[in-house]
């Protein structure tokens, strides 16, 4: 079997941060000691997965080479860039990863989404997975602002973006599994009310198949999409363990 590759996606305008995303990308912001998006790259590295495209976009694109370079800080000897032009969603960035997947499964992590624990075993689980995708939950108070899961039993049944009335306090995190269909499914999709590819259109594709697979997650996570989001980041850092938060 192919290796498992990671996919970052950190394009984006970072509309809710305004005016901090003003003249720089969302995941080039700090989010205590480190740009946050140091953090979905060492999710990655620390899984085993040394294989990673960042997708970025806008103006400070060149940014994340000078950053970064071939991130030597993490371990790696290589990273690799693409460009997403506009701004299209999730999903559209993600059809920028078909070239660099190449046939492999791929594990895509949003570059504002931070987690307080290892994902190796759930990629190990996705590893044994003959195919479809797997994807992590976590229950929050605030569900409306993510993708919320509809459960039958222990089953998911749907998937909705952002509802105003959700059906449960489980929302899909932004660390998803992909099997090689995802790119078929991406072509397939059509644009949602607010004008994206939805990346909850994929996963709801894949629900619809019966091959997505979950997990639920019993340590923090949170995105930084928000002001109160991106506070909530920091404070999680400063309180993890220093030998945790500072690996480099
Ligand atoms: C995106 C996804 C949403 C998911 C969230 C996780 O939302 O659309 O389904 O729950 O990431 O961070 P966005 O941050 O683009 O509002």
């Amino acid at each position: 079997m192919n290796k498992i590759k990671g996919v970052i996606l950190a394009g984006g305008l970072g509309k809710r941060l305004e005016p901090l995303t003003r003249i720089t990308n969302k995941h080039l912001l700090p989010v205590f000691c480190k740009p946050m998006i140091y953090y979905p790259i060492q999710t990655l590295v620390q899984a085993g997965i040394k294989d990673i495209l960042i997708v970025t976009g806008g103006e400070m694109a060149g940014e994340f080479l000078r950053l970064l370079g071939n991130g030597a800080e993490f371990g790696l000897r290589h990273i690799n860039y693409t460009y997403q032009r506009g701004e299209g969603g999730i999903a559209d960035a993600l059809k920028l990863a078909e070239h660099f997947a190449a046939g492999s499964k791929i594990v895509v992590v949003l570059g504002d989404n931070l987690i307080g624990a290892s994902i190796a075993p759930y990629v190990a689980k996705f590893a044994k997975q003959k195919k479809g995708a797997r994807v992590l939950l976590k229950q929050v108070n605030n569900p409306g602002r993510f993708g919320v899961v509809e459960f039958r039993g222990q089953r998911v049944v749907s998937i909705e973006e952002k509802p105003r009335k959700p059906k449960s306090n489980f929302i899909v995190t932004g660390i998803y599994m992909y099997d090689r269909k995802v790119f078929e499914i991406i072509k397939r999709l059509v644009p949602s009310a607010r004008g994206e590819l939805e990346i909850t259109d994929v996963n709801n594709a894949y629900l619809k198949r019966g091959e997505l697979y979950f997990d639920k997650l019993n340590c923090w996570w949170t995105d930084c999409g928000t002001f109160d989001s991106l506070l909530a980041a920091n404070n999680l850092v400063a309180k993890y363990p220093k030998e945790k938060k500072c690996i480099f």
